[in-house]
Order: structure tokens, then C-alpha cells, then sequence
């Protein structure tokens, strides 16, 4: 009924997550606060190994992006899963290790990782470095040099792709500060200098379009691009690249309206091109990698606020203001995404009124959601938005020095703390 497949409606007309009460876990552990349903998450993670190995024989593996969403359980949960994990700093790099995080299994990404991160990934023994540009390629080969190691790479290349997302996220085409160009030559020129190393071993090539998408043509076109790749590599220098890392971008569904296709629908369409145009180009179909972050989370999670002042302004709107805001979301004021709002307490009535979701900041754009439908709400309801697990978590902010909020997982209506809430005392931690 409602967007998002872990929420339900009890029989005291209370919204469920992962069949726990929503209401009841503000109670237990406070307003404003991050839920997931683990077994969701989970779910998504064997659909897409799933898919793998109906399409590629289990040639492939699953990465979580885990900018998505990164705290130690959630890295756990991987590795039980079998996946792999993305990271993209040191921070999320340590966070991986700090649970022993198979490193074989880690893939590290960045346009513009320091020195330090890069000893860092030499040092533990990263199994791929995505390496961005000639610099990196360079400080990388020479770390690893040092160290008298060999450290697997494979090399970002922008196919040039536009996938009609929002252009704050489009990151495939030649204007982007991602990854080698196609066009220019500069993909090639990596290419063979790389293969030319003896401290790094070159894997393959990544791709990653953009996020967000419905559309099924561009992770096909950009599959076709990359092989066509991989032939002129054969071609020019006689070596056959192993791996192909098609990167992340699956759609989500926000709103009832949003139409994303099935994860085995990208997969069957993408294997089925991969598989016949690497026959027909004279290669073996190479080790596929796929980073999905936000279709493994998004609709996983969801954040409880409690209301508090309702602003009606007439012939103008209604505001409703809640305990958390672009500190806990900053999507609204940054891509205005769309969420689905819900009153927890009062989820089996009918949605008939429109309000602005306000936050609590000291700033006008400081919006969760406008113009949106919700139950007639008033001082102490708690409301819920749903599909908050992508990119909420891991892009908050202490603006106002208002706390982190907690993250609560549930599963077979049991909950429990993965995230403690921030202290007023952890704010003010680093300061001298
Ligand atoms: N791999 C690479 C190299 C990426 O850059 C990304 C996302 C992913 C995988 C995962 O993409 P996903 O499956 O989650 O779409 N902050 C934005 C999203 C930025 C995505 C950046 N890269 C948002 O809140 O919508």
C-alpha cells in the first residue's frame, strides 16, 4: 500500500517496520531516529548475487557502494552476505578493516585519494584500487614499489554516457571529474602504461554512469562501450583484460509513480549483451562486477521524527516542523528528491492534507519534502519518511551542532542499536 515493501500497518493502525511498531521504537529509543529493515536489505543483496549467478555462471561478484549507507554492522552484514564492499576513503576504508572486512573483497574508489589512503590500501592489502588518473596510477605503482608488493588495480574509464539522471549525479560522460575519457585517448594511454607496471596488477576496466536510473539502455550501451575497450586492449597489446566492473546506479522506488525495473531485468539484459558481443568481439566473457548502493539500502530504511510546531499560513501553505531535518537529510535542499510522508500513529487514515515538511535548522531550505500528502497531523505525532536508507546516513551533517541520530535495525520484530545516537559531549570532542 505504501511505497516501500518493509512497512506495513498493524492493528493499531500503526505503521510496521520489519513488523515492529514505529511508534514504539521512538519510545524505546528516541526521536528523531534511522530504521532498517535488515531482512530487506539482505533480500537485495541475494537478489543481485542471485542474478549473477543465473546470468554469469556466479562469474561475478557484489559490491556494496557503501557510501550509501557505512557503519561497521552494515559492513558485517556484507561479508556474511558474501559481498564485496566500495569504499571510497580512508574512512570507510577503516571502518571495512575495523571489522576485518576480507580485503581481497574491498574496492577502492576515488578521484582524488591522498597518499596516505593509498599506503593505507597497499598496506592491508586492497584487492582492487579503481585508479582515476595518471597521478594516482603513478604515487600508487611507486607505494607498492617501496613496499616490495603487487597491488591489483583496475582503471575508471568514462564512457561517455548520458543516463538522463539528475546532473548532480551523471558521472559517465567526458565533462566529469571521473575517471580516463574514451574519446581523447587518454583511456589507452593508462591502459598500457599500467600494463607496463610491475608493482600493480591491471584487473580490468569500471564504469559507473550515473545513479538513479530507470532505463535499461544505458548500463547495456555502456557494457558494449567497455568490451569494445577490452578488444582494442587485445588488439594493441596483445593482453586480455579479466575483469569488468559495470559499477552501481540502479533505480529505486520513491514513489508510487516511480517505475524501476527488477534487478534480474538489468541483469538478464545486461548479461545477455556482455555474453554475445564478447563472443562476437573473440573474448571470454570477463569476471563481472557490479556496485549497487542505493538499491540495496534506499527502500530498506526509513527516519521517525516527532512533529512539532504545525504552521498554517492561509492561501499560502502549511508548514509542519520536525525534530531532525537537512542534517539528517540533505537531499530535498540539494536534488529536491522526492519522499512518501506518513504519520506513524495514524497510518491506516487517509492521506488528505498538504504540508511542507520543514526541519529544525536555522535555514529556509531546510525541507524535507513540499506540497506533500499526509494525514491531518497535529504537536507529537510521529512521522515517518519512508525510502530514507540511501545516502541519508552517510551524508548527514552537525549543522546547527544538532546530533547524529541513531540507527536502529529490525528484523522478525526484534530491534536493535547499530548507530548510538550522538552525544552533546562527542560534538564538541574535537575541539580544543
Ligand atoms: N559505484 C560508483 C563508482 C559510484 O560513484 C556510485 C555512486 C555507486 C557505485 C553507487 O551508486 P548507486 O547504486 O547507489 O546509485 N548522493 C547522491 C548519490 C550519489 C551517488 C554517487 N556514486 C544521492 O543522494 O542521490
Amino acid at each position: 500500500m505504501y511505497v516501500s515493501d518493509c512497512v506495513s500497518i498493524n492493528e493499531r493502525g500503526h505503521l510496521t517496520i520489519g513488523n515492529y511498531d514505529t511508534v514504539e521504537l521512538v519510545k524505546k529509543f528516541g526521536s528523531p531516529l534511522y530504521a532498517f529493515d535488515e531482512n530487506e536489505i539482505r533480500k537485495n543483496i541475494r537478489e543481485f548475487k542471485k542474478s549473477i549467478d543465473d546470468e554469469y555462471d556466479g562469474n561475478g561478484l557484489v559490491i556494496y557502494a557503501s557510501k550509501a549507507f557505512c557503519c561497521k554492522e552494515m559492513i558485517r552484514l556484507c561479508d556474511s552476505e558474501g559481498a564485496g564492499v566500495d569504499v571510497v576513503s580512508g574512512g570507510e576504508l577503516y571502518t571495512a578493516l575495523s571489522v576485518n572486512f576480507p580485503a581481497e573483497k574491498i574496492v577502492f574508489h576515488g578521484n582524488n585519494k591522498t597518499y596516505d589512503e593509498l599506503v593505507m590500501a597497499v598496506d592491508n592489502n586492497v584487492g582492487r584500487v579503481i585508479v582515476d588518473n595518471i597521478t594516482e596510477l603513478n604515487t600508487l605503482n611507486s607505494i607498492a614499489a617501496e613496499k616490495g608488493k603487487t597491488i591489483g588495480i583496475m582503471l575508471r574509464i568514462k564512457p561517455g554516457i548520458d543516463a538522463h539522471t539528475h546532473s548532480f549525479v551523471k558521472t559517465g560522460q567526458i565533462d566529469s571529474k571521473f575517471g580516463f575519457a574514451l574519446e581523447t585517448g587518454e583511456a589507452m594511454e593508462a591502459i598500457k602504461l599500467a600494463l607496463g607496471m610491475s608493482n600493480v596488477k591491471l584487473r580490468g576496466l569500471h564504469c559507473h554512469i550515473g545513479s538513479q536510473i530507470f532505463d535499461l539502455d544505458p548500463f547495456e550501451l555502456a557494457a558494449t562501450v567497455m568490451l569494445d575497450l577490452f578488444k582494442q586492449v587485445k588488439d594493441e597489446t596483445g593482453t586480455e583484460l579479466e575483469e569488468l566492473n559495470l559499477g552501481g546506479g540502479f533505480g529505486i522506488k520513491y514513489l508510487k509513480s516511480d517505475r524501476p525495473r527488477p534487478y534480474s531485468d538489468y541483469m538478464r539484459k545486461v548479461s545477455a549483451a556482455v555474453n554475445s558481443y564478447s563472443a562476437e568481439l573473440d573474448l571470454k566473457t570477463p569476471f563481472i562486477l557490479i556496485e549497487p548502493g542505493r538499491s540495496i539500502v534506499g527502500a530498506a530504511g526509513l527516519t521517525l521524527y516527532t512533529v512539532g510546531a504545525v504552521k498554517d499560513i492561509p492561501d499560502v501553505r502549511t508548514y509542519v516542523s520536525v525534530d531532525g531535518g537537512m542534517g539528517d537529510n540533505p537531499r530535498y535542499a540539494l536534488y529536491q528528491s522526492t519522499y512518501e510522508v506518513i504519520c506513524a500513529n495514524k497510518a491506516s487514515e487517509k492521506r488528505d492534507w498538504t504540508v511542507t515538511v520543514a526541519g529544525k535548522c536555522c535555514e529556509s531550505g531546510d525541507l524535507i519534502q513540499e506540497w506533500t500528502r499526509v494525514q491531518p497531523l497535529e504537536p507529537g505525532d510521529i512521522l515517518a519518511v519512508l525510502s530514507t536508507g540511501a545516502y541519508n546516513y552517510s551524508m548527514a551533517s552537525n549543522y546547527n551542532r544538532i546530533p547524529r541520530l541513531p540507527v536502529i535495525f529490525v528484523k522478525n520484530g526484534q530491534a536493535r542499536e547499530v548507530v548510538k545516537r550522538e552525544t552533546y559531549e562527542q560534538l564538541c570532542e574535537c575541539d580544543i
